[in-house]
């Protein structure tokens, strides 16, 4: 859920409010004086707004106001649980559906200084700068805070662009003149980093980060772009942490799993699996749900293709165990994965298996999940971009086009090809992805020909997709394997074969262009009907 702060809407005066603070009986050195102030040295650091996280439950807040801003700040009151009175001589439907409803109280009348009596809190949002400055002044002279939404400059207090996301509250605003977009464009990218995964809510679960201004320390802003580049715009940050979180830390014992289940994404309880497909290799292209999950992790099982660079962002205790092939390394066998899988979970572990692409295809990754449940440890998969389609994609390669490519099959180029993979072959409108084919590309070439397959059939192959070095190669089947020894290709790569994968396929201005995609049904059905 977010929230934004509103942009000043009337402009305010320095002699409204001078004259305002004079009708409500104000001294002299009081409210005109102190907005003065505020008014001079905003956006100084010395007076940057100090963040408080308010308990308004039950408490009486006044919304002077009847329009569109008196009802956002109305249900945001209400959403903090405070005591609400609405002053206005007009109301929309919202609120007054809310008076009828006994969720607010509402005078329908024009405000006047005695409503602020009582207060904790003031918005004054009337659509009238001299009456907003005139609660102000007042508002100040009762020692009440008081937000003036015609302009910020003249309350004692603000409203942040707010959102709730992982048991948090993040609230920015800005320190300096109300700036409302820029706020509100860095609430929206903290929350993306939390709710992406890129903030290290783990470490604070296990009780290694303390909250904000609690033991422990700051949750870390080290690496951060966006707290970074909000520090430099002047914006302030805050952060309030729900109770259950802070139960987690102070080791009470929470009654939900902390974090996680409030993160309104996916969760890894401990003594769990989960099977996160990572796709290609380059980070974004990782899903939301995969971050998320990375993020809980206390153990990662990683492969040698997919996202290794993420690896590197772990918190140094979570355990990284590599079980792929690399130089130097030994690929641990499947039935040794299996029982890492299980062993680690069962020893009370979140345990994240990081998969290059989607583990369903030629991931093993059905073979996991029987493992872990004929061990009775509970698993979830994580869908994730597949090499058999990014990598095409990546290349201009659309693996099925309507007119060209209705089917796609997609085969391990590992062992020999079956009737059925010679099939697809050589059947025109299907385009056939092998994945872990390169190596034996020209066993592969021969026995396409031998079965059937025209030589000059378009071929592509693309390595190492999404990733630095990435490169594609085109030729007709009986050309590519020697096309790639040319190109140097030994890399992690797929080989797509079909009319699709002809040079400039997508490039208008190439011959080898796309042809022309047939009428659809409708329009055949239109053309009949007009003869
Ligand atoms: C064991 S399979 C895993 C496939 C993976 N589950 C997927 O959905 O992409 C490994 C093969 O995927 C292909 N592959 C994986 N990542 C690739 C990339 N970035 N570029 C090209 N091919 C890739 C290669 O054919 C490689 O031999």
């Amino acid at each position: 859920m977010t929230s934004t702060e509103v942009p000043t809407s009337v402009p305010g005066s320095a002699d409204a409010t001078a004259a305002a603070a004079a009708a409500a009986g104000a001294a002299p050195t009081g409210p005109a004086a102190a907005s003065a102030l505020r008014g001079a040295t905003a956006g100084s650091p010395a007076t940057a707004p100090t963040m408080l996280g308010l308990d308004l439950r039950g408490r009486r807040v006044l919304v002077a106001g009847g329009g569109p801003v008196a009802t956002r700040r109305v249900a945001a009151m209400l959403d903090g649980g405070a005591d609400v009175l609405v002053v206005a001589p007009e109301v929309g439907d919202e609120l007054r559906t809310l008076a009828v409803t006994g969720r607010v109280s509402l005078a329908e009348r024009t405000v006047e200084p005695a409503d602020t009596d009582g207060c904790w809190l003031v918005h004054a949002c009337t659509g009238d700068a001299v009456a907003d400055a005139m609660l102000a002044a007042r508002a100040d002279a009762d020692r009440v805070f008081c937000v003036v939404s015609s302009d910020v400059s003249l309350g004692s207090a603000r409203t942040p662009a707010t959102a709730s996301v992982a048991g948090m509250v993040l609230a920015v605003t800005s320190a300096g003149p109300a700036d409302p977009r820029r706020v509100a464009a860095v609430r929206d990218s903290l929350v993306a980093l939390v709710r992406g995964g890129q903030v290290d809510l783990g470490a604070v679960r296990r009780g290694e980060a303390g909250l904000p201004g609690g033991p422990g320390g700051d949750l870390s802003t080290e690496g951060l772009d966006g707290w970074a580049a909000a520090a430099a715009a002047g914006i302030a940050v805050a952060a309030a942490a729900a109770a259950t979180v802070a139960a987690s830390v102070s080791g009470a014992t929470p009654t939900v799993e902390p974090y996680t289940s409030l993160l309104g994404g996916p969760v890894l309880h401990p003594g769990t699996v989960a099977l996160v497909g990572g796709g290609t290799g380059e980070p974004d292209l990782m899903t939301v749900r995969a971050r998320t999950l990375l993020a809980q992790a206390d153990v990662v099982v990683a492969d040698r293709l997919g996202p290794t660079s993420v690896l590197g962002e772990l918190a140094d205790d979570v355990e990284v165990v590599h079980v792929g092939k690399s130089p130097g390394i030994h690929q641990v066998p499947q039935p040794g994965i299996n029982q890492i899988l299980v062993d680690k979970a069962q020893s009370g572990l979140r345990v994240v298996r990081l998969k290059g692409g989607d583990p369903f295809l030629f991931g093993r990754g059905g073979e996991e999940v029987l493992a872990c449940r004929a061990a009775g440890v509970p698993v979830q998969v994580v869908p994730g971009v597949t090499s058999a389609v990014a990598a095409p994609e990546v290349a201009g390669i659309p693996v099925t086009h309507r007119g060209t490519a209705d089917g796609v099959h997609v085969v391990n180029g590992h062992g020999r090809l079956t009737d059925l993979d010679l099939a697809a072959l050589a059947t025109p409108g299907v385009t056939v992805v092998m994945l872990m084919g390169l190596a034996g590309i020209e066993r592969i070439v021969a026995e396409a020909l031998a079965g059937g397959t025209a030589a000059s059939t378009p071929a592509a192959v693309v390595v190492r997709a999404t990733l630095p070095g990435e490169q594609v190669v085109h030729a007709p089947l009986a050309e590519i394997a020697d096309a790639c020894h040319a190109a140097g290709l030994t890399s992690t790569g797929v080989i797509v074969v079909g009319e699709v994968a002809r040079e400039g396929f997508l490039d208008p201005a190439s011959p080898g262009r796309a042809a022309e995609a047939p009428p659809s049904r409708k329009q055949l059905r239109d053309a009949a009907a007009r003869v």
